[in-house]
This record gives C-alpha cells, sequence and structure tokens, in this order.
C-alpha cells in the first residue's frame, strides 16, 4: 500500500537486512564457497557497460555482504569501497574481504546510509560510483540519492547503476500481463513479509520493509539535476530472479518470459559520467 514515509522507515528496513544477512552468508544464492575459490558474483552485462576498471578507485553503495564490490577488485580496481546501512553486513564483507586476502586498504567497507556517505567514507571522491540491483527501492528521495552519488564522483568519473525496471512492479506477480499497480505510485511501501528473496522459505521476524517506486524518468532526470552527462541508458529483457510465476530459465542463467510473451524491459543499466 502507497502511504506517507513512516517515521520509522530506516530502522525497520535496517532490522530486515541484519536479520537476513547471516541467511545470506550461509545460503546457497550468494555462493560465497565459489566466491572464496574465484567464481565472478557480477553479471556480464555490468563487467561489459563498466569496462576496464584497472587501476580505477571505485565506490560501492549499498553494497550488501560485499561480494560484488570485491569482484571489482578483482577484476583490478586499485581500491574498492563499499558502504551499507547493515552492520552485520558491513562485518560480513569485511571477512569475507580478509578471507580473500584483500587487504583494507585495497577493499575497505564503511558501515552507514546512503545519505550520509559524503561524510563516512575514507576518500574525497572515486573514479566510479557503482549501484548494483535491489538498491534504489531502499531510498526515499531519488534526487538526494543522485546528489549524493555525483558528489562522491571524480571529475572525468562516472556512475553505474544497474536496477530493476521499474516497469515490473506494476504488472501481476503470476503472468506478468496485466497492469494492477500504479507506475507513479511515489509514496512509501509498506509490507509484512517473512523469509528473503535467498531463501522464501526463511523463518524471520524483522518481516516489515518500507520501499519507493522510481519511475525510470525520475532517475534520469535526477542524474540530470546532479549535473551527471547521461552516457547511455539500456534497457534488457530478461531478470536475475524468477519475478513473475510464468518465467522460465534462459540457458544464459538469465530469466525471461516465455516466447509467447511480448517482451518489457525487466532490468535497465545507465552510466552517467561527471564532466
Ligand atoms: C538487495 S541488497 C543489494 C544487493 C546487491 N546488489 C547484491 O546483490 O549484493 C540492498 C542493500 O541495501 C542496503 N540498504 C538499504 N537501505 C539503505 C540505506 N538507506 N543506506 C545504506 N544501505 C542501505 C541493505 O542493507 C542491503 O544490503
Amino acid at each position: 500500500m502507497s502511504t506517507p514515509t513512516p517515521p520509522d522507515w530506516r530502522s525497520a528496513n535496517r532490522a530486515l537486512w541484519d536479520e537476513r544477512v547471516p541467511l545470506h552468508v550461509a545460503g546457497d544464492f550468494y555462493d560465497l564457497e565459489g566466491f572464496r575459490a574465484g567464481a565472478e558474483a557480477l553479471r556480464d552485462f555490468e563487467l561489459a557497460e563498466v569496462g576496464d576498471v584497472t587501476g580505477k578507485t571505485l565506490l560501492h553503495l549499498q553494497c550488501h555482504i560485499g561480494t560484488d564490490t570485491m569482484s571489482w577488485a578483482r577484476h583490478g580496481a586499485a581500491r574498492v569501497v563499499g558502504l551499507d546501512f547493515s552492520g552485520p553486513a558491513v562485518r560480513a564483507a569485511r571477512e569475507l574481504a580478509a578471507e580473500i586476502g584483500l587487504s583494507p586498504e585495497r577493499a575497505d567497507f564503511v558501515e552507514a546510509d546512503m545519505y550520509d556517505a559524503p561524510a563516512a567514507v575514507p576518500d574525497e571522491a572515486y573514479d566510479i560510483v557503482y549501484t548494483g540491483v535491489g538498491a534504489l527501492c531502499w531510498l526515499p528521495d531519488i534526487e538526494r540519492w543522485a546528489r549524493t552519488a555525483a558528489s562522491l564522483l571524480a571529475p572525468g568519473g562516472f556512475l553505474y547503476l544497474a536496477e530493476f525496471h521499474p516497469l515490473t512492479d506494476v504488472l501481476d506477480d503470476e503472468t506478468g500481463t496485466r497492469v494492477v499497480r500504479d507506475y507513479f505510485a511515489r509514496g512509501a511501501q509498506v509490507e509484512e513479509a517473512p523469509g528473503t528473496y535467498a531463501d522464501l522459505g526463511a523463518q524471520t521476524v524483522d518481516n516489515r520493509s518500507v520501499e519507493w517506486q522510481h519511475p525510470l524518468g525520475d532517475v534520469v532526470s535526477a542524474l540530470a539535476s546532479a549535473g551527471l552527462r547521461l552516457e547511455f541508458l539500456h534497457e534488457h529483457d530478461a531478470s536475475l530472479f524468477p519475478r513473475f510465476a510464468s518465467f522460465e530459465r534462459s540457458a544464459d542463467g538469465y530469466y525471461r518470459f516465455p516466447d509467447t510473451h511480448a517482451r518489457i524491459p525487466l532490468m535497465y543499466s545507465l552510466r552517467a559520467s561527471k564532466p
């Protein structure tokens, strides 16, 4: 249900994420054993679109347990910093970094709210600011997000964002063929749901979430207002998880509608640079 922002939005969301971190660390979804052994955590389109990161500095906003953050270091970034407001997530990321031999100089992790990032991160600016899927829906103010991210970019640097497409939020969960929710609903969406995308049946107690839907136009306009120049905006016909009951898993590991379903964008990615 779309409502005014509840005053406890941050503490409710943080409690939810804090509880889910140990489930993600122990479960198969993030496959930490494979990650420790060198498995790739990033998606192929992200690697292609971000390009060569050798020698660059990279800040990952809302880094969760840091697998994506550390993967950029494995691809040659000189220094990566991950930021997340969940203490357990940051501690898990630090432990993982130590286990795979990344020193705090190479991979540093900071516990802070995204909006407080400029005061919390150890460096003034970064060559790349990266944000991965499932992040923007936890933030109430997309213009403030864009201003904050832009302020952390070095001149000539770029922001790279990969996200689920907001069009998928408006369709019915079973077939994805009917529009059942408002694309332009900008109020807080408060829900109570146990489990996690990484373990749907997990028993959890901190189940209250407060999320926001951000129309694509709002995201792009916010980046433009923050002084960034859009280099590309790609829409993808594939998703990372079975968002709709009718999705089928393709040979490339992504999920898509069956061929009988007209295609719509399921994820998007963009790059925006600081002049
Ligand atoms: C779905 S996860 C991101 C997933 C990430 N792309 C990955 O696959 O590892 C969302 C993350 O955002 C963090 N988060 C949510 N709201 C936040 C906020 N206001 N400030 C900082 N981090 C936040 C959560 O703690 C969680 O780790």
